[in-house]
């Protein structure tokens, strides 16, 4: 018996997707609000499998915002401790799967024990050719394009074009995501790739993230197929 391969439309390199809906996961089920970051967790390690599986070169997750920050103390710490967990567990076996790591935020704004679990996973995973999974954390869109802006200044340049400004993203070189997903029923951005989804495909699904497994990714892949991305140009320039 062959199994149906699920299809990956060729023009879909990079997903990019806002994890939404932990806390409303767990308060559904009598629990506190953390407990749906932990089945977070486990789904973002899924997505990754899934995306590595079928060929998809990058996966950009939203793990924890700039303002993010603004949470109760006792939330923020569980993230903070979770993400050091995770780093600390999971590394090894990403690399067996050849995932390149990639922090992208203000990595400062972590304290010393985590910047450095960070530099561990990161350099162990550097050469990796697979899947490029890239974790947003301490992100906002607006902190990448003024840090963008500020390196360009230094550089003395006065005309600033929009090749130099996204070269000094922090997803410089990376292509651009082409199906940003956001779930958790909003819709909305929240500071996150403010710059690089200019052209990206959107869509939003009601199932909160602990929900959101692999059958639904595909679902948003098939929606994403069947789209006509323009760019500007008319549907008969195209055609
Ligand atoms: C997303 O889930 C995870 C983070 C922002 C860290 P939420 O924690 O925002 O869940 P809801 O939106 O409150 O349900
Ligand atoms: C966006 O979710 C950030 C992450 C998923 C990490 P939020 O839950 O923080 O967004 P808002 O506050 O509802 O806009
Ligand atoms: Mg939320």
């Amino acid at each position: 018996m062959s199994e149906i391969k699920p299809y990956i439309p060729e023009n879909l390199q990079h997903i990019a997707i806002i994890m939404d809906g932990n806390g409303r996961w767990a308060q559904k089920r009598g629990k506190k609000r953390v407990m749906g970051h932990k089945a977070g967790m486990e789904r973002a390690r899924e997505m990754a499998e899934y995306c590595g599986e079928q060929g998809i070169k990058i996966l950009t997750l939203f793990a924890f915002s700039s303002e993010n920050w603004k949470r109760p103390q006792e939330e923020v710490t569980f993230l903070m401790d979770l993400f050091a967990t995770s780093l600390k567990n999971e590394s090894k076996k990403l690399h067996k799967n050849k995932v390149k790591l990639s922090i992208i935020g203000d990595k400062f704004g972590f304290d010393r024990r985590l910047q450095k679990a960070i530099d561990k996973a990161e350099d162990l995973t550097k050469d990796n050719d697979g899947l490029l999974l890239q974790i947003a954390a301490n992100y906002g869109g607006r902190w990448d394009i003024a840090q963008a802006a500020t390196k360009v200044a230094k550089s003395g340049i006065i005309e600033i074009t929009e090749e130099l400004l996204s070269e000094e993203l922090v997803t410089a070189e990376i292509v651009e995501p082409d199906l940003m997903i956001r779930t958790g029923g909003e819709q909305r951005i929240s500071n996150f790739l403010l710059w690089q989804t200019a052209y990206s495909e959107l869509y939003f699904s009601d199932a909160l993230w602990p929900d959101f497994n692999s059958d639904e990714l595909q679902k948003a892949i098939d929606d994403f197929a069947k789209r006509q991305r323009r760019f500007g140009q008319t549907s008969e320039q195209l055609d």
